[in-house]
């Protein structure tokens, strides 16, 4: 006659509930904490949320894979020199309160960008540096995004915008006109800029100043 088990003795079910306990532990580590203890994490004064047009290019950012070379987390200085980069404070919770999905990035072929709307403000430099990183940081390895630019035999109509871009990499006769993506795009990285101080959070900055 059929004798039933006790299910607990079954190897199965040990396996079974024992990757579930795990995952489970797992999900409320990572996740769950987390998130009851980040959740009422206000933005920092300085920090504005993004308008419309930076909101597209930071679509433009996560479409080209920006995040694959450029991070968005300056560390603390007993953690590495970020600051004396140039890359700013430590970032904090707080400043990612606009950020969904965050873009912290783990890989820095090229420099931390939190801070690049401080560092460096100027459209005219990004736009050039979009078309060709070349024409401005000679050896650069960063990609060329042509693709993000029109270039035309003949003149710019009005409201276009063109690309001031050093002599030699536009030939005579010849314009490059940033498209619509490209000028979101550097809105976005002008929007960057978390250099006000990091008041509201339990995250103190007494190592960056020393
Ligand atoms: C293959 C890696 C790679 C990718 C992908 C990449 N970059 Fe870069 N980026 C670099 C490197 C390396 C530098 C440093 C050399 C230079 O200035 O060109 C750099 C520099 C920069 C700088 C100047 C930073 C500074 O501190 O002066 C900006 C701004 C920038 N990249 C924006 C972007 C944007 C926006 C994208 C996506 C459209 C992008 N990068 C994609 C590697 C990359």
């Amino acid at each position: 006659m059929f004798k039933s088990k006790n299910p607990w003795e079954m190897d199965e079910v040990r396996i079974v509930v024992g990757a579930m306990v795990i995952l489970a532990f797992a999900t409320a580590l990572l996740v769950v904490i987390p998130y009851f203890l980040l959740d009422d994490i206000k933005a920092p004064e300085g920090l504005k949320p993004y308008t419309r047009e930076q909101l597209d290019g930071r679509q433009v950012y996560i479409a080209n894979g920006c995040v694959y070379c450029h991070s968005q987390q300056p560390r603390d200085s007993a953690q590495g020199p970020d600051s004396k980069r140039g890359w700013g404070r430590a970032s904090v919770a707080g400043d990612y309160k606009y950020d969904t999905p965050h873009l912290l990035g783990t890989m820095r072929t090229g420099p931390d960008l939190f801070n690049i709307g401080a560092r460096q403000p100027s459209k005219d430099w990004h736009l050039g540096h979009l078309y060709q990183p070349r024409a401005y940081t000679p050896g650069s390895i960063m990609p060329a995004y042509p693709f993000l630019f029109e270039v035309r035999n003949g003149s710019a109509k009005d409201g276009e915008e063109v690309v001031n871009l050093p002599p030699g990499y536009v030939k005579e006769g010849q314009v490059v006109i940033a498209k619509p993506e490209a000028i979101a795009l550097v809105q976005y990285l002008q929007s960057l800029n978390h250099t006000y101080p990091a008041l509201n959070s339990d995250v103190k900055e007494t190592r960056d100043s020393n």
